[in-house]
């Protein structure tokens, strides 16, 4: 390991875009489906590592949805969020923002409580035990109707006191923001906060609404956000963070390659960029190898990534007084 790479495993961060369910690891996916009785169409951990080839976002989603077919009951969602806090906890995770598909269970029959309830055990418990502060994000998923969020907006209602934002992700093409503003103005109402992936694969119009419409307090990806002059001002005049996933944008092809990453450029035009891992089971890669692998190709200095990582603290949703604690914990380390 070079001397950089070791300074970024020993600083401690922030993950701020992050699907549990695309945690969900292959041995554990093999696990669970014995367990509960699922058939999967690759049974086996080599053959569904084998099948994580992906020539765009919804060749990825139509895995990502098969694989949540293993996951029926609150133990196996405590399971899976254990599993990831362990990884974060290895990858000096100190304060994770997490997302969850409700929609992708509850379609299959699932309880929304049992979701939802799997995984704040498991946060609660990685706060008492590992030290990791989290928030939780609900994310609707665009290729189902505005309608289809209401009713989970509903199911979200008992446990308002355990989400702090909502989010809104799966297949960007075709489905603007637009479609969901109404859903997100009833969101705002009921105090939560809101995000959305958009630039993902989307254009740059799809940035624009997802702050004008969604209102959103953070934008997921952004990479086409660099096509439009106006949107890299605004995004820096009113410090909206953009949360950059680079090794699920080599997987997904939004990129060809991670010399063509737009994360330095986003750095060097002042937008408050942060660093990722989105589906980490998926894309070969937790945190710590998000920051190595754009760090050794976009010829990122330690001060770079100091600017990184306390960018992760700044845009996450903690009070300001948890920002302070966080970021005196990144000097701490720098300094060392
Ligand atoms: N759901 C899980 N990962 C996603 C991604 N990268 N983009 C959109 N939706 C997702
Ligand atoms: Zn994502």
């Amino acid at each position: 390991m070079t001397d950089l790479q070791s300074f970024i495993c020993d600083l401690p961060k922030a993950e701020l875009h992050l699907h549990i369910e695309g945690t969900l690891e292959p041995e554990l996916m093999v696990q669970l489906a014995e367990r509960n009785g699922v058939t999967l169409k690759y049974a086996t951990v080599a053959s569904l590592r084998e099948a994580y080839k992906f020539e765009n976002l919804q060749d990825f989603l139509d895995l990502y949805y098969a694989g949540c077919s293993v996951l029926l009951f609150e133990q196996d969602f405590y399971d899976l969020t254990w599993a990831y806090l362990l990884k974060a906890k290895a990858n000096n995770i100190v304060h994770a923002e997490i997302m969850f598909d409700p929609q992708a269970h509850t379609s299959r029959g699932v309880p929304f409580s049992a979701v939802i309830g799997g995984i704040y055990r498991a946060l609660a418990d990685g706060y008492e035990k590992l030290g990791i502060s989290f928030r939780l994000i609900l994310s609707f998923l665009r290729h189902l109707t505005p309608e289809d969020g209401f009713k989970t907006l509903a199911e979200a209602e008992p446990f308002r006191g355990w989400i702090t934002a909502v989010g809104l992700d799966s297949s960007e093409r075709d489905f603007p923001p637009d479609l969901f503003a109404d859903l997100f103005e009833k969101a705002l109402e009921m105090g939560f906060l809101t995000v959305a992936h958009a630039g993902e694969e989307g254009p740059p119009e799809y940035i624009w609404g997802a702050l004008d419409l969604l209102k959103a307090s953070r934008i997921d990806h952004g990479n086409s956000a660099l096509e439009d002059p106006d949107l890299v001002d605004v995004l820096g005049i009113y410090e909206i963070p953009l949360t950059s996933c680079p090794l699920s944008n080599l997987k997904l092809k939004v990129i060809q390659k991670m010399t063509d990453h737009p994360l330095k450029e986003m750095l060097e035009r002042g937008i408050k960029v942060t660093v990722n891992s989105d589906d980490p089971a998926y894309f070969g890669g937790y945190l710590n190898d998000n920051y190595i692998a754009v760090a050794d190709a976009l010829h990122l200095s330690k001060e770079d990534i100091v600017r990184l990582v306390k960018h992760s603290f700044e845009a996450s949703f903690v009070t300001d007084g948890e920002k302070r604690n966080f970021l005196a914990r990144v000097d701490e380390v720098e300094r060392s």
